[in-house]
């Protein structure tokens, strides 16, 4: 009998190292022989944790387990959940980037390689550099790390930089809120990660790279780095890369929990331990990046996406989408919502789709109030936005940025105005200090925001005013979005940030 309990942080929390242990222990009083695996997630929080078992007719699903479910769990005197892939909200996925998550064991190549892995990579050693910027290019894959620049021309500009060393950057310093999707690809397939670097690698002539993993990770970061290790003994890292005489290494480097180092420049300054503060651009780090060299700096879930379509074709993955969003996105559903979880999908659901289908509305059920779209930096989208599709452009139409794809989801009890105060306390707390609009206006902000709710009508036109010279003054994206939340929350919730004055006349 084979068993598979997930070693994903999220099911940890929810207990599933007990239930392994409790697995392994009662299997040893009945004198049971299993094979028990910890494997990534399937992405369905609210089923965690959920164990699968292979009693010789294929995997079936039980969740959320507890330890003392266990003897029953054992005894097949528990109701399955069937084949996961058969659970309504796994089987409207379109799973490419994590088609391997959950199914295999994180760190065994063999397995990933019995589930496709390395393919692309064996496909890329025997292209040359701008054959490979080609495929990305093709692929039409935009930055997944919120801004969606096209991967392709990054990666040409790095191609075409002439220079003695060039980098490979992979940005894992996941920092927005209700976002996991790096954590849950490093934790559940971590093989990917490495493969797509490889292949970055290769295809812009870098032969060094670098995981740039924050602390707050502590599972990713040892799964990554012991996926590092094997990587390295099997030959998929090293002067030799897979026998294509052409070299690419990579180490993992541990963050000190800054929000502002998940902004390039500030990474790569923290990467090259000096104090993580923005750089101004240009130069492009694409140009002069990691020690003054051209440099890639991509997002996990970018790079990670690469190994799939150099396995696939650049069309396959062209071929799924929406507008110039082509590909899948990986949302991440979370907040007050009853199903939240991982959910990989062609660009152009609806909003309203995620939110009240797939996430089946709030957990509290109460009636949704607004989703924060994007991070800490996204706009609080209210119910009347629901059919905006999601995809870069499409979004940024109805005032939304996709951003890393995570969506909060708030009920009716929210208060707007203390949302639209925290988007300011979180950029005055997180900001480098660098720039005066971003360093002293979110200060500001928060007053501004005090104000309007003592009644200071006054106050209101002073908020906008503010908002407009941080959007238009800051250096980086923390100062210049965190007019976005509060923003969209004065619009969408006006009658959150009623004065005293107004409600008098
Ligand atoms: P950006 O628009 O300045 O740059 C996008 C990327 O394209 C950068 O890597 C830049 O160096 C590169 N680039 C631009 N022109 C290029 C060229 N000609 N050749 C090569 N490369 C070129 O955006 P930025 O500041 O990097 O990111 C902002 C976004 O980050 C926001 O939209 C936000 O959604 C997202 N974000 C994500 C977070 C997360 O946890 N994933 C946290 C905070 C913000
Ligand atoms: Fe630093 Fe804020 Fe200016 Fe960005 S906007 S450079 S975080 S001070």
């Amino acid at each position: 009998m084979k068993i598979w309990v997930p070693m994903d942080s999220a099911a940890k929390a929810l207990g599933a190292d007990t239930v392994a242990e409790a697995i392994g222990a009662e299997a040893a009083r009945r004198g049971l022989e299993i094979e028990l695996v910890r494997n990534g997630t399937r992405g369905m929080i609210w089923l965690e944790p959920l164990v699968e078992i292979d009693r010789g007719e294929g995997r079936q699903a039980y969740g959320p387990i507890g330890a003392a479910d266990v003897p029953a769990l054992l005894d097949g005197a528990l109701e399955s959940l069937g084949p996961v892939e058969d659970i309504p909200f796994f089987a409207r996925q379109t799973r490419l980037t994590f088609a391997r998550c959950g199914v295999i064991d994180p760190l065994n190549l063999a397995d990933y390689e019995a589930h496709g892995g390395l393919t692309g990579l064996r496909r890329a050693a025997a292209m040359s550099g701008a054959e490979i910027v080609k495929e990305v290019t093709d692929s039409g894959l935009r930055g997944r790390g919120g801004a969606g620049f096209p991967t392709g021309i990054k990666w040409n500009t790095v191609l075409e930089a002439e220079a003695p060393q060039k980098y490979i950057v992979c940005n894992a310093d996941e920092g927005d809120s209700g976002t996991f999707a790096d954590r849950m690809i490093m934790e559940g397939d971590p093989f990917t990660l490495i493969e797509g670097m490889a292949i970055a690698g290769l295809g812009v002539g870098a032969t060094r790279g670098y995981v740039y993993l924050r602390s707050e990770y502590p599972d990713a970061i040892k799964v990554m780095n012991a996926a590092v290790q094997i990587a390295r003994q099997k030959g998929v890292l090293g002067s030799d890369v897979l026998g294509s005489g052409r070299a690419f290494d990579m180490e993992i480097r541990v963050g000190a929990g800054a929000y502002v180092c998940g902004e390039e420049t500030s990474l790569l300054n923290s990467l090259e331990g000096k104090r993580g503060v923005v750089r101004a651009k240009p130069p492009l780090p694409a140009l002069e990046g990691f020690l003054g060299r051209p440099t890639v700096v991509n997002n996990v879930i970018s790079l990670a996406t690469v190994p799939v379509i150099f396995e696939k074709g650049a069309q396959h993955y062209a071929d799924f989408g929406l507008g110039r969003s082509r590909g899948t996105v990986t949302l991440q559903i979370a907040g007050n919502v009853a199903r939240g979880g991982l959910f990989e999908t062609a660009f152009g659901i609806t909003l309203g789709e995620v939110v009240n289908d797939l996430g089946g509305g709030t957990a509290s059920g109460r009636p949704v109030k607004a989703v924060q779209v994007g991070g800490p930096l996204g706009a609080y989208l209210p119910v009347a936005k629901f059919d905006a599709p999601l995809g870069y452009e499409e979004l940024d139409a109805e005032g939304g940025l996709l951003g890393h794809a995570g969506l909060v989801v708030f009920d009716d009890s929210a208060d707007m105005l203390g949302m639209a105060r925290f988007a300011m306390e979180f950029c005055a707390i997180e900001s480098c200090g660098k720039c005066t609009p971003c360093r002293i206006g979110a200060v500001r902000g928060v007053e501004t925001i005090d104000r309007i709710a003592q009644g200071d009508a006054d106050a209101m036109p002073l908020l906008a005013d503010l908002c407009e010279t941080m959007k238009d003054g800051s250096l980086c994206a923390l100062g210049g979005f965190t007019p976005l939340p509060v923003m969209s929350a004065v619009t969408h919730f006006p009658d959150d940030f009623a004065t005293t004055k107004e409600a008098a006349e």
